[in-house]
């Protein structure tokens, strides 16, 4: 055997170790509770071969605790890069195997690495997540380690998307990781994200609450909002993570590939002329207008479970990527509130960062009134989608499709806020109020004084329900540039998005502006 066959066997062997991270019986015991191992996750992610990875060799230097003698080639995470469905993202998976994925300074060392070269070469960032926090043994060099992935978080955002699938462990302040970045994925019943576990919670506030109830995905995915995705599975999971790939451009420069689905720019659904009820109370799903009008009915919700009276998520009109964002009415009537709007303008966000298009689509009566919505800051929050619109210089279409009453009507991307094109159906209602309350405001005087109260009431209220809940005001004043048949408004979309694609705008120069947090 030649040197070079030693020293290669010998490599083979050190790259052999390394591939088993914690060992064989850690690897059975993390399969025997239903997971993934890191190299799986990615092997599953990745195109298959594609995976070049970093740091295979590092260890930790730590000399606490006996731990000169727990050293594990490629210490807690498996990092590198490879495509997506042909596209360069940088990946890192925790691996449990070895001291429970906890993160050690040399452990940041190798997930900074891949951050500073996804923002240098601008392809997006994907944490798979799986750890016991913060390496007890090393204690400060641990937190410096996170402090260091939290300033990479934080200057990758809106340069390259970042997100985070939580497939186990995730708490403390590691959880800042994952807030910072743009989309989370949680795995139910595996994966839980909190500040202090329920342990801590009982001897502070004696709550009795358990992992899943604290923190697990279902959870984070309807309340906190913290989660965009409750899966399934750690398959589940994967699966959504290449699916919003698909929806995103790799960096701030540039937009999302088209992907042409064979759907015809000008197909007609004639089921959206009669899809607005008579009453103009009752509800329809909002989520038909959206299917029936993007290529092939493709519609990828994010956080469908949190806030579900506001609609967002991406779809493709004639192969362009776009962001939707749409009230429903078949939630609380489509109101806006606290968490909608957070979400909402979250999303907007996200898309105004990547040169995403945002459609809107209205039906919106107004704020949701009441103490508990004021005295947790509806107005500080309701803002933050107001600011979100008002600064978004991507191209911006809205279709009012029934109501845009009051504040809610200057929020939800009007012509006022630097919505591009702006289209109604003729079921539109744009006006300050809904009639009832209008008119008890203006008549309330008279009615006392009239024979039958609700008679006058009611013919008052026609009256102004024939002036004013229409979207022929609106578009006299060309705040609406055209009242469209809602059979036709795939079309209409299509043409507009194509007449916006080389848009440009820009905001005041700024070191940053001071969104309402
Ligand atoms: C070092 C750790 C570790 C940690 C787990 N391990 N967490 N080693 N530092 N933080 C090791 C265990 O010693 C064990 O090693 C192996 O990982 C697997 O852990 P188990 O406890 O056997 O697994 P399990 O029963 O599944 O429990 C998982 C767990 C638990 C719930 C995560 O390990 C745990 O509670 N860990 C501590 C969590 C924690 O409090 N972390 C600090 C959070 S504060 P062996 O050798 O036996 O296999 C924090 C601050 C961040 O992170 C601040 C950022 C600013």
């Amino acid at each position: 055997m030649s040197v070079m066959h030693n020293k290669l066997d010998d490599l083979m062997q050190k790259r052999a170790s390394a591939r088993l991270g914690g060992g064989q019986q850690r690897i059975d015991a993390h399969h025997a509770k239903g997971r993934l191992t890191a190299r799986e996750r990615i092997d599953l992610l990745l195109d298959d071969g594609s995976f070049e990875e970093f740091d295979m060799f590092k260890t930790h230097r730590c000399h606490n605790f006996g731990m000169e003698d727990k050293v594990f080639l490629g210490d807690g995470v498996v990092t590198g890069y490879g495509t997506v469905a042909g596209r360069l993202v940088y990946i890192y998976a925790q691996d449990f195997t070895v001291l429970g994925g906890s993160l050690s300074e040399t452990l940041a060392e190798k997930i900074c690495k891949v951050m500073d070269l996804a923002i240098k070469n601008g392809a997006p960032l994907i944490g798979l997540n799986d750890s016991g926090g913060a390496r007890i043994q090393e204690g400060i060099e641990a937190l410096a380690g996170y402090s260091d992935i939290f300033l990479r978080n934080v200057k990758a955002s809106g340069v390259v998307p970042q997100i985070s699938a939580i497939f186990g462990p995730c708490a403390g302040g590691a959880v800042y990781s994952p807030a910072l970045t743009d989309f989370v994925v949680m795995v139910k019943n595996n994966s839980y994200m909190f500040l202090t576990g329920p342990k801590v919670v009982k001897s502070v506030t004696h709550e009795d609450v358990t992992v899943e109830e604290l923190g697990g995905a279902d959870m984070h995915a309807s309340q906190s909002g913290v989660a965009d995705y409750a899966a399934e599975s750690g398959m589940d999971a994967i699966e959504y993570v290449k699916r919003l790939l698909s929806f995103v451009p790799q960096n701030n420069m540039e937009n999302t590939p088209l992907v042409m689905s064979g759907d015809s720019p000008d197909r007609r659904n004639e089921a959206l002329n009669i899809l607005i009820p008579e009453n103009a109370n009752e509800a329809y799903d909002m989520k038909e207008v959206i299917v029936r009008t993007v290529d092939n009915g493709d519609f990828f919700e994010v956080k469908a479970k949190f806030a579900p009276n506001i609609i967002t998520g991406f779809g493709r009109y004639n192969g362009h990527s776009v962001g939707i964002v749409a009230n429903q009415p078949m939630h609380l009537s489509g109101v806006l509130d606290i968490n909608s709007s957070i979400k909402a303008a979250r999303f907007v966000r996200f898309c105004d960062c990547f040169n995403i298009p945002v459609v809107t689509l209205v039906d919106v009566p107004g704020f949701l009134p009441g103490t508990n919505q004021e005295y947790n800051g509806v107005i500080r929050h309701g803002a933050k989608i107001l600011y979100a619109y008002a600064e978004a210089t991507i191209p911006k279409i809205t279709v009012v499709i029934r109501k845009a009453y009051g504040g809610a009507y200057c929020v939800m991307s009007s012509k006022h806020l630097r919505g591009d094109i702006n289209y109604a159906w003729p079921s539109a209602e744009i006006a300050v109020m809904g009639g009832k309350g209008a008119v008890e405001i203006l008549y309330s005087r008279e009615a006392k004084g009239a024979e039958d109260p609700a008679a006058f009431l009611a013919g008052k209220e026609q009256e102004y329900n024939e002036t004013m809940a229409n979207p022929y005001i609106a578009a006299q004043r060309g705040y609406i540039d055209d009242i469209i048949e809602p059979a036709r408004s795939r079309f209409r979309i299509i043409k507009a998005l194509e007449m916006l694609k080389n848009k440009r705008d820009t905001n005041p120069m700024k070191k940053h502006g001071n969104i309402p947090l």
